[in-house]
């Protein structure tokens, strides 16, 4: 029996939001439950170009892993392109592949939608993500700047 992934659906907020919690703690942050109901709830709206998806451990048919991505135009390709902002799996459930089923899920949609381009960011510390990251990828030269305040 294998870790399937699927999409949300209206009835995954506890489970996502617990994810979701897990997620921030792990990046020492704690945002707005204002935020998490914004991103549950567009990524469930067909007329937004974001989704997100769960792994679903075999054994006790319950979330174990989640993605969140989203869709947006850019100025190098007349295609859109794919970021995959987050991802997260529970501790107890790690190194089993479900964290590389959650991002090949991501490429299957990105191809249906013929976007084939996917891209995420880490951090340069978090190795042990990238352990997976450069099987499943490749690292690019790019520094990442932001606005002062941000
Ligand atoms: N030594 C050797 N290899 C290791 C080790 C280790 N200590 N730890 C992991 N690996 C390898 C595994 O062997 C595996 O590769 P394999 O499939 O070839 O065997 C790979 O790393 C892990 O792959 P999965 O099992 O598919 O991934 P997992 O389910 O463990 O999820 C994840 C990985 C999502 C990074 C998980 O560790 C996690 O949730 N971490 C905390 C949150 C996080 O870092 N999220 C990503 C932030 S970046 C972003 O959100 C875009
Ligand atoms: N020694 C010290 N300082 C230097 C030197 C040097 N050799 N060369 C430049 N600087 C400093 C300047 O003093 C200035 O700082 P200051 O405002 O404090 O005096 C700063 O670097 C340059 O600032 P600007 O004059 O505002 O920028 P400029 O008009 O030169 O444009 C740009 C910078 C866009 C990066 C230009 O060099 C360029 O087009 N490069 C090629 C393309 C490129 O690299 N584009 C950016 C790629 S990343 C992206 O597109 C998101």
């Amino acid at each position: 029996m294998e870790v399937i992934v699927r999409p949300i659906t209206a009835k995954d907020k506890e489970q996502w939001t617990r994810l979701w919690k897990l997620y921030q703690a792990f990046y020492h942050v704690s945002l707005s439950d204002e935020i998490g109901d914004s991103t549950f709830t567009r990524c469930l709206d067909p007329d937004v170009k974001m989704w997100a998806a769960l792994a679903i451990s075999p054994i006790t048919n319950e979330p174990i892993g989640m993605v969140n991505y989203f869709s947006h135009i850019q100025t190098w390709d007349v295609k859109d392109k794919i970021l995959l902002n987050d991802l997260y799996v529970d501790e107890e459930a790690r190194i089993k592949g479900a964290g590389k089923k959650l991002i090949q899920y991501v490429y299957d949609h990105a191809d249906k939608l013929q976007t084939p381009h996917v891209y995420w960011n880490t951090d340069h510390f978090n190795h042990r993500a990238q352990l997976l990251y450069t099987k499943i990828g490749y690292k690019t030269d790019k520094v990442q700047y932001r606005r002062k305040g941000f």
